[in-house]
């Protein structure tokens, strides 16, 4: 049976659309088939973030104009695909503004994975939200700044009352500061579990400059193990992270210095 798990945030600019797509490429590595959705519609940009640029059909095609939404999936790599939106300021004017089922469309690529992971927009988006599948597990994103957990209580609330399972929220970006919010203190004022702690790494802008996603780019880094852990407690599978290798750096060294032939 298809997975639908679903990343929101309260504000912009939280990593929503990075982390989709590298937990993305993280559950990939588990053996399992995956499916991205940029259902952010207005502000889209998985294509970029997975490297996909100017891609031929997008999700806007299947929503204006009744393409067929497998001509919109792209494999980026083993078992991860991307349907992108793509930004097209005119077709945007005539999306039906009341409300979209997803119900359709999903079932229409079913056949394409396991587990389907949509970026949802930032803030609250009505028309998009209510035609969610009702099995969605959902996900929220955020930072530990006070306007950003603020805004996803807001997030939180409003699920909630449209009966979609809130199965915790990631925090990103994290770093040690005594300004800003703590994980204990954080759970506290939304009032759900901490699925997951990724901290803030410049690895995650280089990973992206090179169009891959971080785990593959630098798997040992701390950002990596946390998005593969992560992903192995979505799945419920076990994970041991990956260490350093200091042993070929040692090796390298001691080659340097003569000691070794
Ligand atoms: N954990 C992180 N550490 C450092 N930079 C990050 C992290 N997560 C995301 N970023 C960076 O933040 C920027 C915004 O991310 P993006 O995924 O576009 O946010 P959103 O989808 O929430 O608007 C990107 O340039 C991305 O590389
Ligand atoms: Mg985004």
């Amino acid at each position: 049976m298809s997975r639908f798990i679903a990343f929101v945030s309260g504000k912009g600019g939280v990593g929503r659309t990075s982390l989709t797509f590298n937990l993305g490429v993280a559950m990939s590595f588990f053996g399992e088939e995956i499916v991205m959705l940029d259902f952010d519609l207005v502000m889209a940009n998985m294509d970029v973030i997975t490297g996909l640029l100017n891609p031929e059909a997008t999700l806007n095609d299947v929503l204006v104009r009744d393409k067929p939404i497998q001509e919109c999936v792209y494999e980026v790599g083993q078992g991860v695909n991307v349907v992108p939106t793509g930004i097209h300021f005119e077709t945007l004017k005539h999306i039906n503004p009341n409300y979209i089922s997803w119900n359709k469309i999903m079932n229409e690529i079913a056949e394409y994975g396991d587990i389907f992971l949509m970026d949802l927009p930032a803030g609250i988006n009505s028309n998009i939200f209510e035609g969610l599948p009702q099995d969605t597990e959902l996900i929220i994103v955020t930072n530990s700044t006070m306007p950003s957990v603020a805004d996803s209580l807001k997030i939180r609330i409003f699920f909630k009352e449209l009966n979609i399972k809130i199965v915790g929220f990631v925090l990103n970006m994290w770093y040690d500061d005594k300004f800003l919010l703590s994980p204990n203190e954080i759970e506290s004022i939304l009032e759900v579990p901490m699925v997951g702690l990724v901290p803030y790494d410049r690895e995650m802008e280089r990973s992206m400059a090179l169009g891959k996603s971080v785990v593959e780019v630098n798997p040992s880094a701390p950002i990596s193990n946390a998005i593969m852990q992560l992903a192995a407690d979505l799945l419920g599978k076990p994970y041991n992270p990956i260490e350093p290798d200091k042993k070929g750096i040692l090796k390298r060294l001691k080659k340097f210095v003569g000691l070794l032939e």
